[in-house]
């Protein structure tokens, strides 16, 4: 594939060059603390087409919109013309200013009543706009060199791994665009936390992330609604053209080879369990030459290295997210390690440890790895 994109660093040069770009309709490569984001202006209908198709997005899916630091809070969000505050009751009001003064800047996007200067391209013809105040310095540069409010979606291909680093924008959209800020390795690691609002103020978690249940209930002091067991039932979102969240379609995130998921951690599976978990890999398997990678959530790889070679009759390959067992590290490195992974030619199909935590960051990776290993 031909390299169009040059990485450049986030110098006051480069930015006034790539702000300029922008103000014109062009696109280009943002980092943020959560992933990599794909940064057009939200109001050119030309960038946002642009965006659609330079990720091959469906028109149904709509975009987070990326506001300046001057935006802490609705009536700020209202003066900017990006809400329309006559259509927020009170209680969203309250609990929304609460959200924003809390989690600001940082990895929460609210869904809200949108401005009618926001075009339905953005929205995908909702009613309503995604909101968020990314905490990276070079988004926050580019949002301000622009003086824009950017509409931003993860970079990377449809329905395949967000990007954490500017080299994976280059592998996943380097062909298509010419300019990605260098912003160094996002400290997040997983997307934002999507919410919207019940009209009594109550909040609806669409998508876990950076910002746990937990630490939403505490700011906000109202309940978190979110669907037992399962956020987002997959007969829902297959039976509904317009999906409340629907980047959240079942197949998303995933490695361009199969991932499968354990039950549980690999060590606590016996011997004679593992050898039944590891058939349904083995099997999609092509060719011989190539073994299995295996992604733990912690612990060291050496000994499952050795443990799970004695067990298959190919290569093994395998990586932790986070030898000392921290979820935020894990989370840090999810989509980096599943990439690489990825890109791995002597690993032909993908084993992962599920994330068995309902908790803070865990709930937010558990939900990716279902949904790369969906079939
Ligand atoms: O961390 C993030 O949120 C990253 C960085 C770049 O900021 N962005 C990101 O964007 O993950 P994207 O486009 O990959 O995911 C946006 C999610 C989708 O699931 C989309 O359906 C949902 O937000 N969304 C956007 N507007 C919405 C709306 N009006 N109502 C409900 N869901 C909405
Ligand atoms: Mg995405």
């Amino acid at each position: 594939m031909p390299q169009r994109a040059q990485i450049v660093d986030p110098t006051a040069e480069n930015l006034a060059r790539i702000a300029e770009a922008i103000q014109n309709g062009d696109i280009a490569g943002m980092p943020t603390e959560t992933v990599y984001g794909l940064a057009g202006d939200c109001r050119s209908p030309l960038a946002i087409t642009r965006i659609f198709e330079t990720k091959e997005r469906p028109s149904f899916d709509p975009l987070i919109v990326h506001v300046g630091l001057g935006h802490r809070g609705l009536f700020e969000l209202s003066r900017a013309e990006l809400i329309d505050l006559a259509q927020i009751p009170n209680p969203v009001r309250d609990v929304a200013n609460r959200l924003t003064r809390a989690f600001w800047p940082g990895p929460l996007t609210l869904i809200l009543p949108k401005h009618s200067s926001i075009p339905d391209l953005v929205t995908s013809g909702l009613s309503t706009v995604a909101l968020r105040m990314p905490s990276h310095p070079v988004a926050q540069a580019l949002i301000s060199a622009s003086q824009r409010a950017l509409a931003a979606p993860s970079a990377n291909r449809f329905g395949r791994i967000s990007p954490t680093s500017a080299q994976a924008v280059a592998e996943e959209l380097g062909d298509r665009i010419d300019w990605i800020l260098e912003g160094g390795e996002c400290s997040v690691g997983v997307e934002s936390t999507v919410i919207s609002f019940e009209n009594t103020g109550e909040i609806r978690m669409l998508r876990p992330g950076g910002i746990s249940k937990e630490e939403l209930e505490k700011a906000a002091s109202v309940k978190v609604l979110d669907r037992q067991g399962s956020f987002y039932p997959a007969a829902e979102i297959a039976g509904t053209p317009k999906p409340e969240a629907p980047g959240l379609l079942a197949s998303h995130y995933a490695p361009g080879k199969p991932l499968f998921l354990l039950p549980t951690q690999i060590s606590e599976i016996s011997d004679e369990k593992l050898r039944a978990c590891l058939k349904a890999p083995l099997e999609n398997l092509q060719s011989r030459s190539r073994g299995i990678g295996i992604l733990l959530l912690s612990g060291q790889p050496r000994p499952i290295a050795e443990r799970i070679s004695g067990l298959v009759p190919c290569p093994v390959s395998v990586a932790s997210l986070s030898p000392s067992g921290s979820i935020q590290e894990a989370a840090h490195h999810l989509f980096s390690e599943l990439r690489k992974l990825d890109r791995d030619p002597t690993v032909g199909v993908i084993l992962s440890e599920p994330c068995l935590s309902n908790s803070g960051l865990g709930y937010a990776i558990q939900d990716r790895l279902s949904r790369a290993s969906a079939k």
